[in-house]
C-alpha cells in the first residue's frame, strides 16, 4: 500500500483539491486498494470543515468527488505513516521537516517539483488570491505526474 499526503496551510483549498483530485485518477486507473490518499493542514484554524467554497466549485465543475473531506492538521505520526508528503508550497514544506525533525519520514516534496517546466516553485494559495482555476490546472498536472512516479516506483 502507497500512502500520499497533500499538505497546504488550512486544508481547505488547496490540499484538499490535490486529495479529489487523485483521488479520481486513482480510481479511474483502477487502484484504490494500492493507494491510500488524504490531506492535512499546518495551521488548525478550519479543523472538521469542509474543503472551501471555491474548491467545492471547480470540482463541482470537474465532476470529481470530495465526499467526506473534512480539514484535519499534520501531526507529528503522519511523517512516518506516509510514503509521499506533498506540500503546496515551500513555506507548508518548512514546516513539514520542521515537525519531521531528525526522524525518518516519507518523501516529503513540494507538488510543483513534479509539474515539469513549471514557471513558479509555489502552488499560490486561492484563499487569498481567488483564483482557484490557475490552483486547479496546476494541481490536475501535476498529480497525473505524481501518479505516474507511483506508479513506476512501486510496479504498479
Ligand atoms: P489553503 O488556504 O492552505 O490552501 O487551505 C488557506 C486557507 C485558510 C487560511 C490560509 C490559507 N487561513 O489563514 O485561514
Amino acid at each position: 500500500m502507497v500512502k500520499v499526503l497533500f499538505i497546504c496551510l488550512g486544508n481547505i483549498c488547496r490540499s484538499p483539491m490535490a486529495e479529489a483530485v487523485m483521488r479520481d485518477l486513482v480510481r479511474k486507473e483502477g487502484l484504490e486498494d494500492k493507494i491510500i490518499i488524504d490531506s492535512a493542514g499546518t495551521g488548525n484554524w478550519h479543523v472538521g470543515k469542509s474543503p472551501h467554497e471555491g474548491t467545492r466549485r471547480i470540482l463541482d465543475r470537474y465532476n470529481i468527488s470530495y465526499k467526506g473531506q473534512k480539514a484535519r492538521q499534520l501531526i507529528a505520526e503522519d511523517l512516518t505513516q506516509y510514503d509521499y508528503l506533498i506540500g503546496m508550497d515551500s513555506e507548508n514544506v518548512g514546516n513539514i521537516r520542521r515537525l519531521a525533525g531528525y526522524q525518518k519520514s516519507g518523501t516529503i516534496q513540494r507538488l510543483l517539483d513534479y509539474l515539469e517546466d513549471s514557471p513558479v516553485a509555489d502552488v499560490p494559495d486561492p484563499y487569498y488570491t481567488g483564483n482557484f482555476d490557475e490552483v486547479y490546472e496546476m494541481v490536475s498536472k501535476s498529480c497525473v505526474n505524481l501518479l505516474n512516479e507511483i506508479k513506476q516506483v512501486h510496479k504498479l
